[in-house]
């Protein structure tokens, strides 16, 4: 998007964190902003603090969850700015621990925070930002996570890995509509996402907070560490900016993880050069459909 002033932006899980901050960005843009969050105080708050700067933001109350909760999102976005061109899917969740400890209801949380809101926003919002025909964008906020399985991470790299992968995938197949996509891939943050489950909705099994799970397991004070010494929000906003403006696709905070992409990258090569080396493979052709 080159010209952002006097357009609409919605950000799901935008009170607080790296939402939060690329509100305040594009607001300063000139942008008009919807926050929508699951945090009924924090969002409020967020509204309060964004206006009092002289930023026309608003915010709904949302579980990005649930497609019935973008619906409303999305008709209390029109029904305030007009229209909207850019969707920025924030919200995510983390869930972390050895692979053997982690339950169903947690798996089925991340996935449903994490990549059934990317399914949703889009379902929603992709009629309303093609409508007016002035052109529309959608960022899915990802991890670097998502480009590189981490240990003991497992439900957090695959649902990142997913939203990275629908976000290739909704690229090529929105072009035909004039709605560009990009997907943010952030290293460490500072942002309370070590406490994702201070939000855990009640279906799930509610929230816990970050301290309580630390009593029972002192290791996970980790998780808090490697967050709260990342890179300042401000800045992650900054790139957020950078990125948007330049219509990157994948847009990256962290340049030092370049090392992680190019070792898989490596190992993908030599994985495709012993197959075209293989016994087993040698009457396979060595052309076909061409995927896109
Ligand atoms: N901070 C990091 O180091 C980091 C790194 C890579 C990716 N990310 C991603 O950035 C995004 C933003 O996270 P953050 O770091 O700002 O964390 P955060 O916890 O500070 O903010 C997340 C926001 O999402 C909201 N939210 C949570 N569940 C929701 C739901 N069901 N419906 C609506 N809103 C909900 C929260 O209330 C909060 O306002 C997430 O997708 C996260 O996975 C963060």
């Amino acid at each position: 998007m080159k010209d952002l002033k006097g357009k609409t932006a919605f950000i799901s899980g935008g009170a607080e964190g790296i939402g939060f901050y690329v509100a305040r960005v594009l607001g300063r843009q000139g942008m008009k902003v919807m926050l929508g969050d699951i945090d009924a105080k924090m969002l409020e708050q967020a509204v309060q603090t964004l206006k009092g700067e002289g930023l026309n933001v608003e915010g709904v109350y949302m579980d990005v969850a649930l497609k019935t909760d973008w619906e409303v999102a999305a008709e209390k976005t029109i029904q305030t700015f007009g229209k909207v061109h850019l969707l920025i899917g924030n919200a995510g969740v983390a869930v972390t621990g050895a692979q053997k400890y982690i339950q169903e209801s947690d798996w089925r949380w991340i996935i449903d925070v994490n990549l059934m809101s990317i399914v949703f926003g889009t379902q929603v919002f992709f009629p309303l930002l093609k409508a007016h025909g002035e052109g529309g964008h959608i960022l899915n906020v990802a991890s670097i996570a998502g480009i590189h399985g981490v240990s003991y991470s497992g439900p957090y790299c695959a649902t990142k890995a997913a939203v990275v992968s629908l976000s290739e995938c909704y690229r090529r197949e929105f072009e035909k509509d004039g709605i560009e996509v990009s997907v943010l891939c952030p290293g460490f943050v500072k942002s309370r996402v070590y406490d994702s489950m201070r939000n855990r909705q009640a279906r799930y099994g509610g929230p816990i907070h970050h301290e309580d799970l630390v009593k029972v397991k002192p290791s996970r004070e980790m998780n808090k560490k490697i967050v709260v010494e990342g890179i300042d929000t401000d800045i992650a906003a900054n790139r957020v900016l950078e990125g948007l403006l330049n219509n990157e696709f994948y847009i990256f905070t962290h340049p030092h993880y370049r090392d992680l992409h190019e070792g898989r990258a490596r190992e993908m090569t030599e994985a495709f050069i012993r197959a075209d080396a293989s016994p087993a493979l040698a009457t396979v052709p060595r052309s076909g459909i061409v995927l896109r």
